[in-house]
């Protein structure tokens, strides 16, 4: 029987970039052994589990995010024996495992697709994608008028004057979950992973899959499908999505019914509002739901102020849990996102992103760290054209979105690169190049020096674990002056965060039990959180 205990929900999970943490090969792209490798430095930073990132066979033209096989693992990783002993190893040492599942869309070069572009119109090879005719009178034109969310049509012909759908890339085509041939071959791929001992998985396009089933005109084509507030209503959020995660859900219980360990599913989740975010966190829906808002805010008091409220009312208001989360493989990287050009330099950026981090680790609920954040990592900001391999970047020759920035292999140690990211053979070159000041972030360095993100990030892990304050629990605003945000969680834990640049007073006397920066008596500077212990 499970227990009433639930482990997920103020659970902190790092994300594991698995082609940018360690490569064990020496090809210049981290692995699934490359994992099992620095499983210690998780231990030791204190994390609860690890999210890895797409290994399956593909072709790579998303990172993985195109699957061709969801029950192998591409040899660029691995093979599943080194799977098996990766699980082995993070069980020994209590760190949980998250795999990313990806079904709202497959690789062009999935047996299934392959078959379907082999089969004729109207066969039930074409029956699992969306393949349609097209409009005007030769059928040139696509059926709808639906974007792509990494640029283009979302619609590409194929040889026979058909068009399928991709919400990604061409290389991205969308099942068609309306066909429940879709459903079986996923609950037969969640399975072949639960069997092999897994934790849970974190799922992409969350709010994706099904489309409006007569696949109408968007009245708004080119608004950017990025941006949450404008996602086409007919190709996201369709109501039936809920009853996969009720199925998968119940998979997930069955499980955990059987052995006690109970898994967890977390989605990726972009939808317009917390209300609506509620709904795939009921109960018997999925565990965990990332609550992007909190990413997309603003350095700004009143701004972060409004999000947590929003998220403590709608969604931890209802019972479940909230999913926090500052950093990923698709964002900007908080040092320089908070950083503001005029101030480049003067670590104003980096002084932010350690009090967002206490903040967050502040919060109720669980949150996600994603590697490198813990290193203070910054985005970076100036690798040429020629080694970019974001799609986003190759489909709309912009450069203002792409995503390459934030996956630059971690550096583990040494003064050049490949600064131990990898083990092979001198001059081994990591996929996308490194910048000579990532020695500085180096863990090695990060571990030696008290001050470092790492220390903050350990230091705040580790209270966590030891404080029932923090986790799951109420959360009280405080009276603060403009530009701070200040709250209790619960007996005597007060947290307090400094947006603005002049010193305000501490909202308690005392020495705090952790700050993100140095904390004369009485004093919160700018760009500074805290915690406190007091008696209220
Ligand atoms: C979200 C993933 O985080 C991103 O990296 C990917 O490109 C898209 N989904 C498409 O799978």
């Amino acid at each position: 029987m499970l227990s009433k205990y639930h482990w997920w929900r103020d659970a902190v999970i790092y994300q594991v970039y698995v082609r940018s943490f360690l490569d064990s090969t020496g090809d210049g792209i981290g692995d699934l052994a490359g994992v099992r490798a620095g499983l210690p430095y998780l231990k030791k930073l204190g994390v609860d589990g690890i999210w890895l990132s797409p290994f399956y066979p593909s072709p790579q033209h998303d990172h993985g995010y195109d699957v061709a096989d969801y029950r192998d693992v591409d040899p660029v990783f691995g093979d599943l024996d080194e799977f098996d002993q990766l699980m082995a190893a993070a069980r020994r040492l209590g760190i949980k495992v998250l795999l990313d599942i990806v079904p709202n869309h497959c690789s062009s070069e999935h047996p299934w697709f392959r078959e379907a572009l082999d089969s004729p119109p109207g066969s039930p090879a074409r029956a699992r994608f969306h393949f349609a005719a097209g409009r005007g009178p030769d059928g040139s034109e696509p059926p709808n008028n639906w974007h792509a969310m990494f640029g283009g049509p979302a619609w590409t012909r194929v040889a026979d004057g058909q068009w399928y759908l991709h919400m990604f890339t061409p290389e991205q085509p969308d099942w068609n979950w309306r066909n429940p041939e879709i459903a079986d071959e996923f609950e037969r791929t969640l399975r072949f992973w639960l069997d092999r001992g897994v934790d849970g998985f974190r799922i992409d396009v969350a709010a994706g899959l099904f489309k409006h089933p007569d696949l109408p005109d968007s009245d708004d084509p080119e608004a950017d499908a990025r941006t949450r507030d404008s996602v086409n209503p007919l190709a996201w959020n369709q109501p039936e999505v809920h009853d996969v995660w009720r199925r998968w859900r119940a998979i997930c219980e069955e499980y955990g019914d059987r052995d006690g360990r109970e898994r967890l599913l977390v989605g990726e989740v972009s939808v317009p509002t917390a209300r609506e975010h509620a709904l795939y966190v009921r109960p018997d829906e999925l565990h965990q739901a990332f609550f992007f808002d909190l990413l997309g805010a603003p350095w700004d008091a009143d701004a972060f102020r409004k999000v947590i409220a929003e998220a403590m009312q709608d969604i931890a208001g209802t019972g479940s849990t909230v999913t926090w989360v500052l950093n990923n493989h698709d964002q900007v990287r908080t040092v320089t996102r908070y950083g503001e050009p005029a101030t480049e330099g003067s670590g104003l950026g980096a002084a932010r992103a350690r009090a967002a981090a206490l903040l967050m680790l502040a919060l109720p609920g669980a949150a996600y760290i994603y590697q490198g954040e813990e290193l203070g990592l910054p985005e970076v900001v100036d690798l040429p054209d020629d080694v970019l391999t974001d799609p986003i970047f190759r489909r709309t020759g912009s450069r203002a979105r792409i995503r390459d920035g934030c996956r630059v292999p971690l550096p583990w140690s040494g003064q050049a690169s490949p600064f131990g990211f990898t083990s092979g053979a001198e001059g081994a070159k990591p996929w996308l190049p490194q910048p000579e000041y990532f020695a500085e972030y180096a863990t090695d360095r990060a571990l030696a020096d008290t001050r470092s993100f790492w220390h903050l990030y350990r230091d705040g892990l580790q209270l966590r674990k030891s404080l029932p304050q923090l986790g799951e629990g109420p959360l009280e605003w405080l009276d603060s002056p403009p530009g701070v945000l200040a709250f209790t969680r619960g007996d005597g834990l007060v947290c307090a965060v400094n947006f603005g640049t002049a010193n305000a007073p501490t909202p308690v006397p005392g020495t705090p039990l952790l700050s993100s920066g140095p904390c004369p008596p009485g004093v919160l500077p700018g760009a500074t959180a805290a915690w406190w212990l007091n008696d209220l």
